[in-house]
């Protein structure tokens, strides 16, 4: 009796090891909130997915809802996005796939650029959390050139609606020329900062962070130059 009483102590010691060990391995290195969710990954989401006719309040396709934090968590059957595990996130598979049926954004929108689509499955990986207000160590206003600092803004922020086929009010700003057309005509400027009589843009968002803002300002009132 004493025998067994002790061997079932040893069984339950390595038992309860064991699982401490694996749950070690089980939780995700990246947890320092490295991929900013407010800044990087919600304006993909509204801007690729949350439009009339696809994901947004109104059309909510196939179930799908993608215009805010909790919308994109609790969308669908709960799959769209599972943290900590992209490849069994709806969404995640959506992007990846290569049957034109079923792939996301549809064939003939404005596809996504293999950063953002490295950076959504490193934020879903990371456990998709929420995370807001960190924005600001990523933006420098000292820094003004069209290829490092201002198009990584607008392929954020504009080219989901922006650019493929039919472009929305058919600005395409997917390259240089055409955010040069609108930065000449002001309207670059007055949509973002919401001054005039401009639209404000991006559209249904909230309004670019000063940073990103001022960057633009800058690049436009230095000649909008391809540097
Ligand atoms: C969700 C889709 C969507 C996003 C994202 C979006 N736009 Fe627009 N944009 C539109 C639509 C639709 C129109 C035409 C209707 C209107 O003017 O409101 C438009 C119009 C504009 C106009 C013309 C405005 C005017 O009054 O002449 C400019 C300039 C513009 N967008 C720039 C941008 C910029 C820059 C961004 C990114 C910061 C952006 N848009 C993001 C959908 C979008």
């Amino acid at each position: 009796m004493r025998k067994y009483g002790s061997a079932s102590a040893w069984f339950f010691l390595i038992t309860i090891c064991i699982t401490i060990y694996s749950c070690k391995h089980d939780i995700p290195e990246a947890t320092t909130g490295d991929v900013c969710f407010e800044s990087e990954i919600l304006p993909i989401f509204q801007s690729s997915c949350a439009k009339s006719g696809c994901h947004n309040q109104g059309s909510a396709a196939e179930g799908y809802i993608l215009d805010s934090y909790q919308n994109i968590m609790n969308t669908g059957d709960n799959d769209g996005i599972v943290p900590f595990n992209a490849d069994k996130s709806e969404i995640i598979e959506s992007i990846l796939e290569n049957d034109p049926d079923k792939q996301m954004p549809p064939p003939g929108s404005p596809g996504l650029t293999t950063e953002q689509i490295n950076r959504l499955i490193a934020w879903v990986n990371e456990g998709a959390p929420n995370t807001v207000g960190c924005n600001s160590s990523v933006c420098d206003t000292t820094t003004f050139l069209y290829s490092a600092n201002v198009k990584p803004i607008i392929d954020t922020y504009c080219t989901g609606c922006h650019s493929g086929n039919t472009p929305s009010a058919g600005i395409n700003v997917c390259t240089h020329s055409g955010l040069a057309a609108i930065a000449a005509d002001g309207s670059l400027l007055g949509s973002i900062n919401h001054t005039g009589s401009f639209s404000a843009m991006p559209q249904n968002s909230a309004q670019l962070d000063l940073c990103s803002r001022t960057v633009i300002a800058k690049w436009v009132q230095a000649g909008a130059l391809n540097n």
